[in-house]
Parts: C-alpha cells; sequence; structure tokens
C-alpha cells in the first residue's frame, strides 16, 4: 500500500487541466453494451474504477483496446451476464451493468453491492424500476438473479432522484418496447452526457438533464465515439485547494457550468473566481470567510465535494454549518482533520466548523475517495512538517495522477509506500 506525503504551506500557482469525469466515464461504458459493434470513447479518466469494469466487462465478452487518448470497446459478442463479488465490491458502480445486460442478454447476475463507508447505499429503487419493465428478479446469496424477455416501458417514479438509478433505467428502456418515463429523475450533467451517448447511438431520449426524462424504445442501436465531459469534482477540488494555499490557479478543460454552486460559495467566502471559457481562475485571499452549505442534487453543493469545502471552512475566519443531506455517513473524514488541529463538532447530518488560524501536519488515514481528497488538501495548507495521507488506494479510485497535478503547481507532494 502506498501513502501520501506533503509539506505543507505553499501557495499553489500555476495551470493545471482536469481529466474526464470517472462519474460519467462509468455509465458510458456500461451503455456501450447495448450497442452491438465498436465504441471509440475519447477522454476515459485513468482510474482503478475504470480498470475494475473493463476487467468485469472482459468477463462478459466485450473486447477493449487503447490507444494514447482513446479507448475501444466493443460489444458485438456478448458471452456472459455475470458481475462477480470479488470486482463489485471494490467498486459499487457495477450495479450500472444491471439495467443494459438485461435489455442486451434478457438476463444478468450482478453482485447486490454492499454498502460502503458513506452510507448503506442501497439500490431498490433500480430494482424496482426494472421490476415495473417486467422484469423478473431475485435476490440469492448476495447476488441479483434478474430475467427478462424484451422489457416493456413504463412509467417510473422515482422517491429520490437517484444518479445511478436514472442511468441504469435509462439504459434498460433505450431498447424496451414502448415508452418509458423516469420522473423526479436526476439532472446530474453525468446523466445528460449518457443520454448524449446513446442518442449518438440511436437511441430516442428527451428531457435529460431536467426531472422528467422520455425515451422511446427503439430495435437496435450502433457503435459511436464519444468524448467524456471533464469532471466537475476534480475541477472543484483544484478550486479549493488554490484558496486553501493563498494560491493562483487556472483551471483548464473544465466546465464553469457544472460547479456554479461551489463558485457561489467560494465568491462568498471572499476568493477569488474568474470564469472564461473552458477555464476557472481561482485565487486564494488571506481573509477566507466561514460560510454555511447544504449538500442537494445537481445543481445544489455536490456531496462529492462536501468534504473538501469542510477543509477549507478549517481555515477560515468564524464558522461554517455544513449539512451533508444525500449520505447518512459522510463526516468520517472530521476525526482525521481533528487530528490535525480543526475544531468540529458534529450534530447529526451538520457539522459545525470553528474557522482556525491554521492546521497542523499529522499523520492521517483515507476511508473513502472524497475524504482522502479533503487530507491532502489539508495537508497542502497545514504547517509545521509533513502530513502523511495513508490507504490513498481510495484516492486512485477517483483522481488520476492528483499528486503529479499538484506537483506541476508547485506542492511538495510524493508517494511512499507504507
Ligand atoms: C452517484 O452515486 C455517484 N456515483 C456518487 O459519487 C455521488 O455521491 C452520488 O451519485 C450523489 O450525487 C456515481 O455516479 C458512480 P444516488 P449513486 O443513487 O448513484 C439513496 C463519488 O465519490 N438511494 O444518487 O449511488 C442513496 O442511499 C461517488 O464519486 C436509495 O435509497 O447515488 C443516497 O442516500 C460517491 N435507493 C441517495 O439516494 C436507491 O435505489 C442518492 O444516491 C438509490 C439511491
Amino acid at each position: 500500500m502506498e501513502k501520501m506525503v506533503i509539506e505543507g504551506g505553499r501557495p499553489l500557482r500555476g495551470a493545471v487541466s482536469v481529466s474526464g469525469a470517472k462519474n460519467a466515464a462509468l455509465p458510458i461504458m456500461a451503455g456501450c453494451l447495448l450497442g452491438g459493434g465498436r465504441h471509440v470513447l475519447r477522454n476515459v479518466p485513468r482510474l482503478r474504477d475504470i480498470s475494475t469494469i473493463v476487467r468485469i466487462m472482459e468477463q462478459l465478452g466485450v473486447r477493449f483496446d487503447e490507444g494514447e487518448d482513446f479507448l475501444g470497446v466493443d460489444a458485438s459478442d456478448l458471452s456472459g451476464y455475470e458481475a462477480p463479488y470479488d470486482l463489485v465490491r471494490t467498486m459499487r458502480a457495477s450495479i450500472l451493468l444491471l439495467g443494459p445486460l438485461l435489455a442486451r442478454q434478457g438476463k444478468a447476475r450482478i453482485s447486490l453491492p454492499g454498502g460502503c463507508a458513506i452510507g448503506a447505499r442501497p439500490v431498490n429503487l433500480h430494482l424496482r424500476a426494472l421490476v415495473a419493465m417486467g422484469a423478473d428478479m431475485h435476490l440469492d446469496q448476495g447476488y441479483i438473479h434478474a430475467t427478462a424477455g424484451r422489457l416493456k416501458g413504463a412509467d417510473i417514479f422515482f422517491d429520490i432522484p437517484t444518479v445511478t438509478g436514472t442511468e441504469n433505467i435509462m439504459m434498460a428502456a433505450v431498447l424496451a418496447e414502448g415508452r418509458t418515463v423516469l420522473r423526479n429523475a436526476a439532472n446530474e450533467p453525468e446523466v445528460k452526457d449518457l443520454a448524449d451517448l446513446l442518442r449518438a447511438m440511436g437511441a430516442q431520449i428527451e428531457g435529460d438533464g431536467g426531472d422528467i426524462i422520455t425515451i422511446e424504445g427503439v430495435e437496435s442501436l450502433k457503435g459511436v465515439e464519444h468524448t467524456i465531459i471533464p469532471d466537475r469534482i476534480e475541477t472543484g477540488t483544484f478550486m479549493i485547494a488554490a484558496a486553501m494555499t493563498g494560491g493562483d490557479v487556472s483551471i483548464s478543460g473544465c466546465r464553469p457550468e457544472h460547479v456554479g454552486a461551489l463558485m457561489e460559495k467560494l465568491k462568498s467566502a471572499g476568493v477569488g473566481v474568474e470564469v472564461v471559457p473552458g477555464c476557472i481562475r481561482v485565487q486564494g485571499s488571506e481573509e477566507i470567510r466561514g460560510v454555511d452549505i447544504k449538500t442537494m442534487p445537481f445543481p445544489g453543493f455536490p456531496t462529492d465535494l462536501q468534504a473538501q469545502f469542510m477543509a477549507l471552512m478549517c481555515v477560515a475566519r468564524g464558522s461554517s454549518l455544513i449539512r451533508e443531506t444525500i449520505f447518512e455517513n459522510r463526516f468520517i473524514h472530521v476525526s482525521e482533520l481533528k487530528r490535525m488541529g480543526a475544531d468540529i463538532e458534529i450534530n447529526g447530518n451538520q457539522a459545525l466548523v470553528r474557522g482556525r488560524e491554521r492546521l497542523s501536519a499529522a499523520p492521517v488515514m483515507a476511508t473513502d475517495l472524497r475524504a482522502s481528497a479533503c487530507l491532502v488538501l489539508a495537508g497542502l495548507a497545514a504547517e509545521g512538517g509533513r502530513t502523511e495521507v495513508s490507504r490513498i488506494y481510495h484516492l486512485d479510485r477517483g483522481y488520476e495522477a492528483l499528486d503529479v497535478k499538484f506537483q506541476g503547481l508547485g506542492a511538495a507532494i510524493w508517494r511512499e509506500k507504507e
């Protein structure tokens, strides 16, 4: 295992470009199962989660090839329908294979994703919708066993605007018989990116990016080329890093309109944010003010930036009330931040952060993907020696070469064997 070692206290300066979005690439790769023929995907981030879904899809008979800037995906001849436990437990998003496999093969055996550090992460809304579309579903020894003839369009209301639930059912619906309507659908940009891929393949989808998505089933879909949208969470992570270190960073290859909520909060906190097409410049200031946030579905403040923003609030002047409304256990990073001198009080799904002059370097442990990013940011701002973040395999699931990118901005950060 590896740890990240950081000598903090240096303002980040310079330019950095973001990679493709993990949470768009995963559903899009699953969506490639729906079309006979070869797809060419560009801007696919090189991440552990991506290599995990590649391994699972290879077992399904999908053939991959890759070049410098593309990933070829050929799902012409599928030979399997199972996503095994040993791979699914490391990457819950494997549930995204269920809809496409049912639509294409009429059969799927997917290990039921367990919970993870941030919550129970049930998939009941996915399963209920597929049953409404005519699938037979039962659980046995930790696996979802699903079969279906041709799925039938249905009118689906999601109790919660589930992101992967919306994506899963959209993929199931594109080859179904008739019309499917998804109500209270997730609006996240990654949902729209998947819809753009499916439309290019020949699917008939309207309303994506809004609360009601309508899909008219078609008979078959073809192979296409598609470029993955930039990662808005990586973009936000760099914006917060620039603010925390009092630096001056230009983030290119991003979509400013995907990080609107964070931009507003940073401006309210006194951070300089300047937008030019495809690029955001963030200048930290001496005086960062505490501001409150509440995580919400897109376009509200994203839960995947809550931990990173909390790290910033730890060194702000004044206090910040942080409310986490999406997941039930997404404050695990708090105890690690407190080891670095942060003053944080948790009360249910709210955390009251009282800003301090500075954080102090300390050995800390990553517990989940975004918590590990938060600890790296805290280490970059901490003074008085080295912060060592252990178990950074969590970080590698969702950030491509984050240490190298921070080195390019002048940070003293490197990997060591634990
Ligand atoms: C997606 O997870 C993202 N993952 C998460 O990013 C992100 O935090 C989350 O959306 C919220 O934006 C991917 O896209 C691969 P949800 P997902 O279904 O789809 C409850 C990261 O760090 N729920 O929108 O699993 C659920 O428990 C990851 O990159 C049900 O109750 O999230 C949660 O409280 C972390 N039943 C809420 O809905 C269901 O069937 C939102 O979950 C589904 C969800």
